[in-house]
């Protein structure tokens, strides 16, 4: 192996120790930033995430809570909990955990929860502003979290040749939407690959900055990455592992062995991108806090 690896556990937990310095800053104003979760079902991979979340928002000091919700849960009466934590001063931010029961239309859950408590960055008034530039709004975790590895591991991505394997509304396309913006960890020339492009190895070997996001286990190859790139995989899937209790083991979008062989800096995972997505759901949720801070003092 000759990449450097990129430490993303090192880096969130850098990130953690800054919201924490935050909420202590807040806490002397008579602030307590609250993260209200919403898990709708018993999704088991769901619940963990939410309890991670949980457990890393009282690590910070602040106030989390989780609501857990029968599968059975109608659409009126979620929308209706949205609409008390809306009212609620007490909770800043809002995060309703995806995937949802096939009974519930996400768009129109996403489209209640007032976009000042959006910590996810999901409403379309947040992903406006992203596009637009302006920096008053929130950032999909997961994308703002690949931006803060960059910049935190000294990668240049001013006029760098950026290319993003996937076009999810809550990866890829906000991750072009950054990376293009004229700013730190912006200025790139970004390119947006998905199923349907031709040819993709054309693509992803003329990147200076591959990012995998695609959902497909070891998708991208080594042969298919310029030398010295720097690769970053935001892939979290399973496969067969004879040697492991539960038969499968985490792998990315990137077969990490034929890649960190030609790439100058990359991601594992786990340890990579995933570190980073609560990371910045807690600076989101803290940044919530403080406008309305901000607010109540104008
Ligand atoms: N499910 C998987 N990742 C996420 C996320 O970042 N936010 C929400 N709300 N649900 C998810």
């Amino acid at each position: 192996m000759r990449a450097e690896l990129i430490d993303g556990k090192a880096i969130a937990e850098a990130i953690r120790l800054e919201v924490a310095a935050d909420v202590a800053a807040l806490a002397g104003r008579g602030v307590v930033p609250g993260l209200t979760v919403v898990l709708v079902g018993d999704d088991a991979a769901s619940a963990t995430y939410v309890g991670a979340k949980e457990k890393a928002s009282k690590a910070a000091g602040m106030r989390g809570e989780t609501l857990r919700l029968p599968a059975s849960t109608t659409q009126a009466e979620l929308l209706a909990l949205v609409e008390r934590l809306n009212a609620d001063a007490g909770v800043h931010g809002i995060l309703v955990q995806m995937p949802l029961p096939p009974h519930i239309d996400p768009d129109t859950v996403i489209r209640h929860i007032r976009p000042e408590k959006d910590v996810d960055g999901f409403h379309p008034v947040n992903v406006g502003k992203l596009l637009i530039g302006h920096t008053d709004g929130f950032v999909s975790c997961t994308p703002a979290g690949v931006i803060e590895l960059l910049i935190r591991s000294g990668v240049e991505t001013r006029g760098a040749e950026a290319v993003i394997v996937g076009r999810s509304n809550i990866v890829g396309k906000p991750m072009a939407a950054l990376l293009v913006q004229g700013r730190a960890g912006g200025d790139a020339t970004v390119t947006v690959c998905h199923s349907r492009t031709r040819d993709l190895a054309v693509h992803t070997k003329r990147a200076d900055i591959l990012i995998a996001a695609i959902g497909r286990a070891e998708m991208i190859t080594g042969d298919m990455i310029k030398p010295g790139a720097v690769v970053i995989d935001v892939g979290m899937n399973t496969k067969p592992d004879a040697s492991k209790i539960k038969g499968t083991r985490l792998c990315g979008d990137v077969h990490f062995e034929s890649a960190a062989e030609v790439a100058s800096k990359i991601t594992p995972v786990p340890g990579g991108v995933g570190p980073m997505t609560i990371a910045m759901l807690l600076r989101n949720t803290v940044r919530a806090a403080e406008r309305t801070v901000l607010v109540t003092a104008r």
